[in-house]
């Protein structure tokens, strides 16, 4: 991004942001989307869910998990008592489709995570949700698997100085395919929600 453009996110509130998406002509992907995908949910709610970046029907819809893979992670948070539209903000580290869904590059990653951390700073999440590697490894600043990044809290110093737990699991396509995971993914959904209640 520019020095204009980092300038303008920075001071952007969520409307301005999401304008700023839709807009965006900051890397090669602004050529093959048919639309920027800048996430939904309730700006007041309490989870924000990182997920890679958006797949076709993500793309032709503008919104993010809406195919199998959306389902899947409804699912997965109807099972902790969260539903999309009240509790949990869902927004991906990529706002515009790879072509084929290959993994992004990372100038691609480079140019789109200004946007992330800016609406990190604006949501001001109590508690953030990251499925697959890619965005773990992205936020965390990793090369670790996810098999070793899950299971525990960890933090996410946000660019407003806060400290946010950040808890890791395994990307809802994933699951579809290794459904036997799908326990270990509870798991960690019950430790992103046990994190809500007061200690004691
Ligand atoms: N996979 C993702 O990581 N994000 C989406 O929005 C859809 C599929």
């Amino acid at each position: 991004q520019s020095a204009d453009t980092a300038a303008a996110v920075a001071g952007a509130d969520l409307a301005q942001l999401r304008e700023m998406v839709v807009g965006c002509t900051a890397c090669g992907l602004c050529h093959g989307r048919k639309q920027a995908v800048f996430g939904t949910g309730a700006p007041a709610a309490r989870w924000l869910v990182v997920g890679e970046a958006p797949g076709e029907q993500e793309d032709r819809k503008g919104e993010p998990f809406v195919g199998r893979s959306g389902q899947l992670l409804d699912a997965m948070l109807a099972s902790v008592g969260m539903s999309r539209d009240k509790d949990v903000f869902i927004a991906n580290v990529i706002k515009c489709r790879p072509p084929g869904n290959r993994n992004p590059k990372p100038e691609e990653i480079a140019a789109c995570s200004p946007y992330l951390l800016r609406q990190i700073t604006l949501l001001k999440p109590e508690r953030i949700l990251v499925v697959g590697r890619f965005a773990a490894q992205t936020l965390l600043q990793t090369e670790a698997s996810i098999a070793s990044l899950r299971g525990r809290v960890h933090h996410l110093d946000a660019p407003d100085g806060r400290r946010i737990p950040l808890v890791v699991s395994y990307h809802p396509a994933y699951l579809l395919r290794s459904p036997l995971e799908k326990a270990r993914a509870w798991q960690d959904l019950q430790l992103a929600v046990t994190l809500d209640k007061p200690a004691g």
